[in-house]
């Protein structure tokens, strides 16, 4: 996607010495475009868990990264396997973490150390290149949603409800909720964003905000508490949300809140979806509240509150008492009975086990 006409990804390797690895700071967005390098493995595991770069699709194309670095440093396999630890715990909720570092270690087992290090690197391009090609599919796929909500009305503007931030800036391109909303866009469809602020980081007000303006994607920030309200006056045609983790049920862990929305989006009939590439299922697991692990982050997330003074400053203030405690489960989950249903890079499914298992028949020997 393109900042100011200039096109970005969110993370990529330094076209001149060919081996660093560049993110944009997303703790520094909207007030700035701050692009940070990466020499080492420490640094990539700080990005992921200080959140510079986020996101379930982005943080797993980062760790593999992270394992080049790692691997330029030592090739040998005790360090590869302990390295991979170090990236793997940095945030247990999104599954693409694992997956990715997963994909890495089964290719670079098979792999003489000394071959290692150009063998991560067209592992982690793979693994970079498959995420911006399974997101477009992504936003190919949730298309006809929004054209059939815009011929439900007559050609007038379709309202798309979205949480958190799943667009490019999550990804290595595209988005994965957001893809569908740009595609629609590029075709010339009349729609406008509902953008939760997403609090406690407030992602959706902060970033989602930002590169849907970029794009010219008419979008309105609301806060966390008035998706039910909205939906209850008809305002919202449809919701889409993006994913941390399914499960084989298509039960559907996300940023914290997004369980609400589902609830309002179901006394409303308001369709609720999940945008989900196929790197994001979790076939291990199957009853998603019981099963995927909640990260709980910093209390100081709840408590203050970063922006931009009048003046211009970048400042973090206190929202709460001083010696008021706080909570910060960062995810919840989904329930698949909530869910309208799944859009995936192979296609729309319901969210149940029958569902899925239409798109990926493959998997049916081992889940069946
Ligand atoms: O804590 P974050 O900002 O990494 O959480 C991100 C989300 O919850 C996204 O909705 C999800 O990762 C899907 S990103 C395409």
């Amino acid at each position: 996607m393109r900042i100011d006409g200039v096109a970005y990804r969110s993370v990529w390797v330094n076209a001149e010495d060919g081996w660093s690895v560049h993110i944009l700071d997303q703790t520094k967005l909207p007030w700035a475009v701050e692009i940070v390098r990466l020499t080492d493995v420490a640094q990539a595991a700080h990005a992921i868990r200080a959140m510079q770069a986020r996101g379930a699709p982005l943080i797993g194309a980062l760790a593999a990264y992270g394992m080049c670095l790692a691997l330029r440093a030592d090739v040998s396999t005790d360090a590869m396997e302990r390295d991979a630890k170090l990236l793997a715990a940095t945030r247990p909720t999104a599954v693409n973490l694992g997956w990715a570092l997963e994909r890495m270690l089964t290719r670079l087992r098979n792999t003489l150390p000394a071959e290692r290090v150009p063998v991560a690197y067209a592992e982690a391009a793979a693994i970079a290149d498959e995420d911006v090609a399974q997101n477009q599919a992504i936003g190919r796929h949730g298309l006809p949603l929004i054209e059939a909500a815009a011929a439900r009305k007559g050609g007038k503007r379709v309202n798309v409800l979205t949480h958190c931030n799943a667009g490019w800036l999550a990804t290595v391109d595209w988005g994965t909720a957001l893809a569908p909303i740009y595609t629609a866009h590029n075709a010339g469809l009349d729609l406008h964003v509902w953008v939760d602020e997403t609090r406690p980081r407030n992602q959706g007000a902060a970033l989602t905000a930002w590169e849907l303006g970029k794009h010219g994607v008419p979008h309105t920030v609301v806060a966390d508490n008035a998706g039910g309200h909205l939906m209850q006056h008809g305002d919202v045609d449809l919701a889409i949300v993006g994913a941390d983790r399914v499960t084989r049920a298509g039960d559907v862990a996300n940023k914290i809140g997004t369980y609400l929305k589902a609830l309002a989006a179901h006394d409303n009939r308001v369709p609720f979806w999940a945008a989900v590439p196929s790197s994001t299922i979790d076939w291990t697991v199957s009853d998603g509240v019981a099963e995927i692990p909640i990260e709980e982050r910093s209390a100081a997330e709840v408590t203050d509150v970063t922006g931009r003074t009048a003046a211009g400053r970048i400042e973090t203030v206190r929202v709460s008492p001083l010696d008021s405690a706080a909570a910060n489960p960062a995810f919840d989950v989904t329930p698949a009975r909530l869910m309208t249903g799944l859009i995936t890079d192979r296609g729309r499914c319901d969210a149940s086990i029958a569902g899925l298992l239409e798109l990926y028949p493959e998997r049916r020997q081992g889940v069946v």
